[in-house]
């Protein structure tokens, strides 16, 4: 037996047990003639007490960091009592120990505040996942995929697998791809999801699928982007958009419950793609907190059926607004006694190429009632009052505006509105609000190629009362500067988003089920009948096959695991990672293959 017991396992209640305890030397603390050793493993940490005698042994043969040891002995009550311990109150009086393997010294220290920076502790990742921190995000991804599994499996879904090597499917990404030795100068993709095949799956008949899966995206990391992912992938056969909502955010609520015990009783907020791009200028607004936009101004094309507060700058003769396409602000609490220097700094804030504006305005609504402005010399007290009224600003606010083009200047006030809501403490890592957006664009104009793109992929269906709209007109953009006009830019999607404090954690739609329908969309993306068969003949032949109408949605599982575990960065969620460059540099990977690799694939390198 190598182990009666772990080293999180032992408490007082033990007092007097022989046991055998194994795992990694934490520290070694002489003190004269005993010696104090931390062992550690997967389930804590307890305290061995060498005596004398076995000291003189340990002297012979020293133990290191991280050596492997096992040590058999007696639970002892301590008379040094760590309270931050579970098993702080006892001790092992060890009577034998065995080094079952030593160990180099590590190059970092094995603890919570680790000296290591990220790229030592990404080389050694098999070390790092030995670290409290560490270990705890895993955990917490295995009980956040228990409890999905747990939902989905009591709603009556089937886990089925979806194969990895495929023909591309569309979701925005480039593939990466896998040379066929058997098939010389053919090639399989990685599946960027398995959104084909779960569709398939509904025509085979087996209406609840879900699957924990791995996706394959080449496309430019960040924070919360990695090559290879995983998502909770669901579809459902006869079922309508609320069904669908109803469902996952059920999921949502139970992960909630199991994981973080928090019983997220009201129902999820829903809200158009339109209104949150009007109210905060972002298709996954984070409503923990309200800054919501005012429209000073917008331009005639876009939200037509909106209503702007232009009235408020009329008259003022002030250009930079008379110029702007789109005047916004949001009213930041708190802040109108802002130094002349704190809003000098903003304005270089909103100036950085990042955001890209070319300036900020602002009001301070005074606590005394006055207001006191950078554009006073435009703007009478009462217009100044109105407009940060307008904006809902109390008495010791400050409103923020900016002015621009259209979606710079949207993208930017967003920005704003998540800095301000940094800096004033808003973005509480400890409390969850959740939204669906709903009802977004089908296509989205893609400048270079003068032609539309699908907003989520080519297999959502647009709105049942705009089918019509997108069979009965030609997708063919005669006039770019008027894009905006052609039918097809107003057709909105069955699709819908569920954002957790201003991230996207899970997108879906209604799907297209019938072959006509879905030629259409091929067509309007630009491929003719030759490359969608090509592409897409096995799709669209089962859809000749009796396809029912079906749905489904994909959690960023990675995504969903930091935000809960108060995390930016989904790295810490994933025992072997890749970095920023898509690179694993434990593995050092990616790698050249040898000359024989290349020779059987029948593959000659052309690099540039
Ligand atoms: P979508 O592309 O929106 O939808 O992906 C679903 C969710 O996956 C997460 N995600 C990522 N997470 C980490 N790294 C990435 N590179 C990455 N890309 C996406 C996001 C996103 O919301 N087949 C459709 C789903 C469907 O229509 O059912 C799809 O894949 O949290």
């Amino acid at each position: 037996m190598f182990r009666s017991h772990t080293n999180g396992e032992l408490r007082i209640s033990d007092k007097g047990k022989q046991v055998t305890l194994a795992g990694w030397v934490q520290t070694v603390r002489k003190f004269g003639a005993i010696t104090f050793v931390d062992l550690r493993d997967r389930y804590g940490i307890t305290q061995l007490l060498f005596g004398e005698e076995l000291n003189r042994e340990l002297e012979e043969n020293p133990l290191g960091r991280e050596f492997v040891l096992q040590a058999t002995g007696t639970v002892n009550e301590r008379s040094n009592k760590n309270p931050n311990l579970p098993t702080g109150e006892i001790e092992i009086l060890v009577s034998s120990f065995k080094i079952l393997n030593r160990s180099a010294v590590p190059p970092f220290t094995i603890q919570d505040d680790t000296d290591g920076g990220d790229d030592l502790r990404m080389k050694y990742r098999f070390l790092d996942l030995r670290r409290n921190l560490v270990k705890k995000n895993l955990e917490l991804r295995y009980a956040v995929n228990r409890a999905a599994r747990n939902y989905l499996h009591g709603q009556g879904f089937m886990d089925i697998e979806t194969p990895f090597l495929i023909k591309s499917t569309p979701e925005g990404a480039r593939d990466f791809v896998v040379p066929s030795r058997m098939n010389p100068g053919q090639f399989y993709a990685l599946p960027q999801s398995p959104q084909t095949f779960k569709q398939l799956l509904m025509v085979s008949g087996y209406d609840r699928y879900y699957q924990i899966v791995k996706c394959f995206r080449d496309e430019d990391l960040r924070a919360d982007r990695q090559p290879e992912f995983t998502q909770i992938d669901c579809e459902m056969a006869f079922v309508e958009q609320d069904d669908i909502l109803n469902m996952f955010e059920g999921m949502v609520k139970h992960i909630f419950q199991e994981v973080k015990g928090i019983a997220y009783t009201e129902k999820v907020q829903r809200m158009t793609w339109e209104d949150a791009m009007w109210n905060y200028g972002n298709d996954k607004p984070d409503i923990r907190f309200d800054m919501s936009l005012l429209n000073l101004k917008k331009p005639g094309s876009v939200y037509v059926e909106k209503q702007d507060r232009s009235e408020l700058l009329n008259d003022t003769g002030f250009k930079v607004f008379d110029e702007a396409e789109t005047v916004l602000a949001i009213a930041a609490p708190g802040c109108s006694e802002y130094s002349r220097k704190q809003t000098d700094e903003l304005t270089e804030w909103v100036k950085r190429p990042q955001i890209g504006m070319k300036g900020l305005a602002f009001i301070k609504c005074n606590t005394d009632g006055t207001y006191k402005s950078s554009m006073d010399k435009f703007f009478t007290e009462e217009k100044l009052k109105a407009i940060a009224d307008a904006a809902g600003a109390k008495a010791g606010d400050l409103v923020l505006i900016l002015a621009g083009a259209e979606e710079r200047t949207r993208k930017a006030i967003s920005d704003l509105r998540m800095e301000m809501a940094e800096r004033l403490g808003l973005r509480k890592k400890d409390e969850f609000r959740l939204l669906w957006v709903l009802d977004f664009p089908l296509f989205e104009y893609d400048e270079e190629g003068n032609r539309w793109v699908a907003r989520h992929h080519p297999f959502t269906s647009p709105k049942p009362a705009q089918i019509d709209t997108m069979i009965s007109n030609d997708p063919v953009i005669h006039n770019a500067e008027e894009y905006l006009k052609h039918p097809y830019a107003n057709i909105k999607a069955n699709a819908y988003d569920m954002v957790l404090n201003g991230n996207e954690i899970g997108g879906g739609s209604i799907r297209i089920y019938q072959r006509e329908l879905q030629e259409k969309m091929f067509a309007a993306l630009g491929m003719d009948k030759e490359e969608q068969l090509h592409k897409f003949g096995f799709l669209l032949g089962a859809f000749e096959y009796g396809a029912p109408p079906h749905g489904g949605i994909a959690f960023g599982f990675d995504r969903l695991c930091s935000i809960l575990g108060g995390s930016e960065s989904i790295r810490d969620f994933i025992a072997f990672p890749k970095n920023n460059a898509g690179r694993d540099v434990m593995l050092d990977a990616p790698a050249t293959i040898d000359q024989k690799q290349f020779d059987e694939l029948q593959i000659k390198l052309n690099l540039k």
